[in-house]
């Protein structure tokens, strides 16, 4: 056999933050006071109730293979949840649970890209996305954004974008990892690009609870329900209720797409978790003074890491209207440090010298930046921003 690996497996890229995580982990377990900014999860627990809702599924036996899209009780749960929430009609034929929300985008890649079709994603972007489109067979196609623009599309740069080609516009806001949030007005523009060009749209909303000052979380489908049959919803528990390892996500869409994905995945992994599945279903009607202190507590953190990262010079810092993320220009710091001539270097410079986790913006295609996530307690933020200060004086 003169060929082992399949062509798909050797395009898919080894992550870059992985040796720096690595790197981080072993220096704690050698007792180094490694400061965590890398996390890409909530700090908080999954909440109580959630957790008894799973125990007693257990405890009856709720243990067994589920319907493919998902069991009745989650699915009425998420079709309640949209319409009180954002005045939106679903069918459960509408309606997939799957694995995570990453899941569940892998399995609408997979129901609607045909190798060679086009797929927008708006630069910085989740790093997942260019590999989940390329496994598809799709081709990532990458619209830079910069500080300057808040890090947000226009309409004029998204139909200059568009070729015949273009099936795909993802859309991740709030954004991780700027934090970029679109306003009504921005969508609603988007929206008349998205129509006249007739492409579909992949509406990553799974930051959807975590938008600050103020400003409420808006999506396509709230300032255009007449694209519906072109956009397609992903949401997940693991951000809104701190449930990342649970593994459960879903997607809202067109009923055919969402069929085609339904069979995809029932051939895949079958069905999600069904202990996941019933966790879900009590998750989606938590006590939303729960989520929202959660919300509070990421915008005071918020607020004390721009409030420390913008007072350091040489550092240039987006503010971050949603998510957890802060994503600071760095790169008029690389000259000063000896070896360093991208995110990459810097960041590990950061976790050698200052004992500081980072993620670089490499990864999500902006190499000017790294990503600090504002998850970690308030004393943890503030010794980091006090390490941070010290850089330039050394
Ligand atoms: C923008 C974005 N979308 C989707 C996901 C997927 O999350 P999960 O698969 O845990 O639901 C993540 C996780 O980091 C994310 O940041």
């Amino acid at each position: 056999m003169e060929r082992i690996l399949s062509e798909r497996a050797q395009i898919i890229k080894p992550s870059i933050t992985l040796a720096i995580s690595a790197k981080a982990k072993k220096m704690r377990a050698e007792g180094i006071d490694v400061l965590n900014f890398s996390a890409g999860e909530p700090d908080f627990d999954t909440p109580d109730s959630i957790k008894q809702a799973a125990v007693t599924a257990i405890e009856e036996g709720f243990t067994k293979y589920t319907a493919a899209g998902g069991i009745s009780e989650v699915k009425a749960a998420i079709i309640e949840k949209y319409h009180a929430e954002q005045n939106l009609s679903y069918n459960p034929e509408q309606v997939l649970v799957s694995n995570g929300g990453k899941h569940a985008l892998h399995n609408i890649f997979q129901a609607v890209l045909d190798p060679g079709d086009e797929v927008v994603i708006p630069s910085p972007y989740w790093l997942s996305y260019p590999d989940m489109v390329k496994l598809s067979g799709g081709v990532p196609l990458i619209l830079n954004t910069r500080l300057e623009d808040n890090y947000k599309i226009s309409p004029d740069a998204l139909a200059g974008a568009i070729t015949s080609k273009t099936k795909l516009l993802i859309l991740n806001s709030p954004s991780n990892p700027t934090g970029a949030v679109y306003t009504a007005r921005e969508l609603t523009a988007l929206a008349g690009v998205v129509e006249a060009a007739g492409i579909l749209v992949v509406s990553d909303d799974v930051y959807e609870k975590f938008v600050y000052d103020g400003k409420s979380f808006v999506n396509l489908l709230m300032v255009a329900p007449h694209i519906t049959e072109s956009v397609i919803i992903i949401n997940s528990a693991s951000k809104t209720y701190s449930m990342p390892g649970w593994r459960i996500g879903y997607a809202l869409g067109p009923e055919a797409v969402i069929r085609a994905a339904t069979r995809i995945q029932g051939q895949a992994t079958s069905c999600a978790g069904s202990i996941s599945q019933k966790a879900l279903a009590h998750a989606l009607k938590t006590d939303a003074n729960l989520i929202e202190s959660f919300r509070q507590s990421f915008e005071k953190r918020r607020d004390l890491m721009f409030e420390g990262l913008t007072a350091i010079d040489g550092i240039r810092t987006f503010k971050p209207t949603g998510a957890f993320y802060l994503f600071a220009d760095v790169s008029r710091l690389y000259e000063k440090v000896d070896g360093v001539t991208d995110s990459v270097g810097f960041c590990d410079y950061l976790l050698e010298k200052w004992r500081i986790a980072s993620i670089p913006g490499q990864a999500f295609g902006e190499d000017r930046c790294i990503r600090f996530s504002f998850v970690a307690d308030e004393t943890t933020i503030r010794e980091g921003l006090l390490r941070l200060s010290q850089i330039l004086i050394l």
